[in-house]
């Protein structure tokens, strides 16, 4: 008599932590696993309302404040996904903060801006990993997909602060992924300039960007939160793939 394949029982299901998703690239992200089948564990630090309405669309999903930065916080927000299901396979770091300071200008890029981008960016995404790393062991297929920018590799970006923490979010992925294998992959992806409410109250910043990326790069437009997800999904996939850092940028490196 032929074997009845087994069932996925919804124990087995794959279960997503995506840090900074009540908005923006982390919503999308969101959204796009949501519809693949996976359940998912939303966060933000603040917007508490969003993140639950979002957690309410979703098929099987919840929602859990924290703030990445603080340590606490960061275990207590892998502890409540063990709680509700058991189990956790993949962790997207997304959570991320900027100052918008023009490159030149050295004054206002003071301690204080440096601190407080690094202590979400680059401490935030590492106490979020160090919280996950036993639980992505124990799933045997565990996968980490930091949220980089094109500002960690080019004289580009917000601020140098924020670029910076970019460029050492990348290097924290590669240095990851050269320890946790074969149990846990870890990979980034950097994004170009994406149309999310990041660029609130930067109207300016927003169009002359906006206008330059339409008339300049490969593809001729900027980049929507879903264009990143489906990079986030190429990379749960890539079973092969460990430490690199995907760009997603309509080409504008190549320009
Ligand atoms: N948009 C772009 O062009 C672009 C380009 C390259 C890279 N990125 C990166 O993409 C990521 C998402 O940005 P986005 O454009 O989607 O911006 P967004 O819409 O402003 O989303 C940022 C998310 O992070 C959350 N967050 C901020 N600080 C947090 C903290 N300490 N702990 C937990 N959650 C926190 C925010 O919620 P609360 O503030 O309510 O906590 C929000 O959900 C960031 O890492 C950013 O650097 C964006």
């Amino acid at each position: 008599m032929p074997e009845t394949p087994a069932e996925t029982t919804a124990a087995e299901t794959r279960v997503a932590l995506i840090t900074g998703s009540s908005s923006g690239i982390g919503a999308g992200i969101a959204r796009r696993l949501a519809a693949a089948g996976i359940r998912v564990v939303l966060n933000s630090a603040r917007s508490e309302s969003a993140g639950k309405a979002l957690a309410a669309e979703l098929p099987d999903a919840v929602y859990v404040r924290g703030d990445v930065a603080d340590a606490d916080d960061a275990r207590r927000i892998v502890a409540a996904a063990i709680d509700t299901y058991g189990r956790l396979d993949i962790l997207v770091n997304n959570a991320g903060v900027t100052r918008f300071i023009p490159l030149g200008d050295l004054d206002t890029a003071d301690g204080d801006a440096w601190r407080e981008i690094f202590e979400v960016n680059v401490v935030g995404t590492w106490q979020m990993i160090t919280a996950a790393v036993p639980h992505l062991r124990e799933s045997g297929a565990g996968s980490i997909i930091n949220i980089s920018s094109v500002s960690a590799t080019r004289a580009l970006g917000s601020s140098i602060p924020y670029a910076v923490s970019k460029a050492a979010v990348n290097h924290m992925t590669r240095l990851l992924a050269s320890q946790l294998g074969p149990g846990v992959r870890v990979n980034a992806i950097a994004p170009g300039l994406i149309d999310t409410p990041w660029y609130e109250g930067e109207d300016q910043v927003w169009e002359s960007s906006r206008e330059w990326i339409t008339e300049n790069t490969p593809l001729r437009r900027v980049g929507t939160p879903d264009d990143v997800a489906e990079a986030a999904l190429y990379l749960l996939d890539a079973a092969y793939t460990t430490g690199d850092v995907l760009t997603v940028d309509g080409g504008r490196h190549v320009v």
